[in-house]
């Protein structure tokens, strides 16, 4: 650890189920392997962290450390990492891997977690991502069977291939598929999906799948449901049609069948927010015929499937469940995408206050609800 790297840190800890917090003295921590020490710079508030405050969701014991997103400048990097170095900017998921969450500090994640932090988006707006991206990618790999372009490899590669590309796609690749081999095999074709209906496609996930599902399929129907304020900014993500989210159930479902192809109803749903945990009659949108595909986020919420819909629950860290070919790329490949101009930052973000004790009051905001932004705090 460097020298100028003072020993104890900030930490903004719940002291039981339901509160209250506290700001402690924690040690520096010391980084595995594998591992990096970021030096939070902005944290995001995310539904889990009530869920975990609350209900204890997620939490093995208490005191804990929540927040989930964060972005902020490396510190110190485990003797295997070689994708980051002290001073680097990146965004990260966090408070999984055995690790405590981003609201201290400094947080430690496994450097997979991480991507560089793309230049043009501030630390405020980059801590917003990272757990949004990572489910909506889950969702549409895992929940609906398609390959995300640009997690797969960027040129055929072959073992004679010594190029750069090639080792740093083997690199990228060797940590979540334990081997060459697998590394190369050519991903899956991608399931004829043309129309898809995001249930909540103004949430951090639903916005962020939206996009996603655009790249991956542009010619497919993207079907959104959201409250009308924020249409503008869904069409300008990918959707194809967004219909009132709180229209009467019989004509939020007519609405849905009008506008998908031919008027028969949608190859696949993605769940953003377990709405059809609350109203199972939207199932009644999946054209039987087709894939009749349904995946839905882990929120806590049961989601019973009907009989013959295909349904697959599915959690952001699913993206780095072993052995994963685009696992361990996901985070490595968001900077690109922003820098590309494929992927922008799925919502409006509101900084909610600077410093560790501002999270508390924060949470109380999130607690009464928002729409169409999320809030962050700076640090
Ligand atoms: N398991 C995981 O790994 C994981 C990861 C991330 C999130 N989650 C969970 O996924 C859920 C979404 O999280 P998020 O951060 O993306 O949410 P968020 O941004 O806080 O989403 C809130 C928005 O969802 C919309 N909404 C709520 N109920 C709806 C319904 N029945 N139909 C359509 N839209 C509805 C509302 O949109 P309008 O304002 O347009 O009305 C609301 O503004 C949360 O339950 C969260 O805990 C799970």
């Amino acid at each position: 650890m460097p020298a100028a790297i003072e020993k104890m840190m900030k930490q903004y800890v719940a002291t039981k189920k339901g509160g209250p917090f506290q700001v402690v003295n924690g040690d520096y921590p010391i980084p595995g392997p594998d591992e990096i020490c970021i030096r939070n710079r902005a944290v995001a508030l995310n539904a889990l962290d009530l869920k975990s405050l609350h209900h204890g969701m997620m939490v093995q014991q208490y005191p804990e450390i929540f927040g989930i997103d964060t972005a902020g400048v490396v510190e110190v990097v485990g003797s295997n990492v070689t994708a980051f170095k002290a001073g680097d900017a990146v965004m990260s998921s966090a408070g999984l891997g055995g690790r405590k969450g981003a609201f201290q500090d400094v947080t430690t994640v496994p450097a997979h977690f991480a991507s560089r932090k793309p230049s043009t988006w501030s630390f405020a707006q980059a801590c917003s991502a990272p757990i949004c991206y990572l489910t909506a990618a889950a969702a549409i790999t895992k929940g609906l069977n398609t390959p995300l372009p640009h997690l797969q490899p960027r040129k055929p590669l072959t073992r004679e291939d010594s190029s750069s590309e090639y080792l740093q796609e083997r690199h990228l690749r060797s940590k979540s598929l334990g081997g060459l081999a697998l590394a190369l095999a050519n991903p899956p074709p991608p399931p004829p999906l043309n129309s898809i209906l995001i249930i909540g496609g103004s949430s951090g996930v639903g916005a962020s799948a939206i996009q996603l599902l655009r790249l991956t399929l542009p010619g497919a129907t993207i079907i959104s449901t959201n409250s009308p304020a924020h249409n503008k900014h869904l069409a300008s993500l990918g959707a194809s049609v967004c219909v009132d989210r709180n229209l009467a159930m019989p004509k939020l479902l007519a609405a849905i069948k009008a506008a998908s192809p031919a008027q028969r109803g949608v190859d696949a749903i993605l769940d953003a927010v377990a709405g059809a945990g609350e109203d199972s009659s939207l199932f009644s949108v999946l054209n039987k015929g087709g894939p009749n595909l349904y995946t839905n986020v882990f929120t806590g919420k049961e989601v019973n499937a009907p009989e013959g819909v295909k349904a697959t629950k599915v959690f952001a860290h699913m993206m780095f469940v072993t052995p994963d070919p685009d696992g361990a790329p996901a985070m490595a490949r968001l900077a690109d995408l922003v820098d590309e101009g494929k992927y922008k930052l799925p919502l409006e973000i509101e900084v909610v206050g600077t410093g560790l004790e501002e999270i508390g009051g924060g949470l109380e905001k999130l607690k009464k609800g928002v729409s169409g932004s999320k809030l962050v705090v700076a640090l």
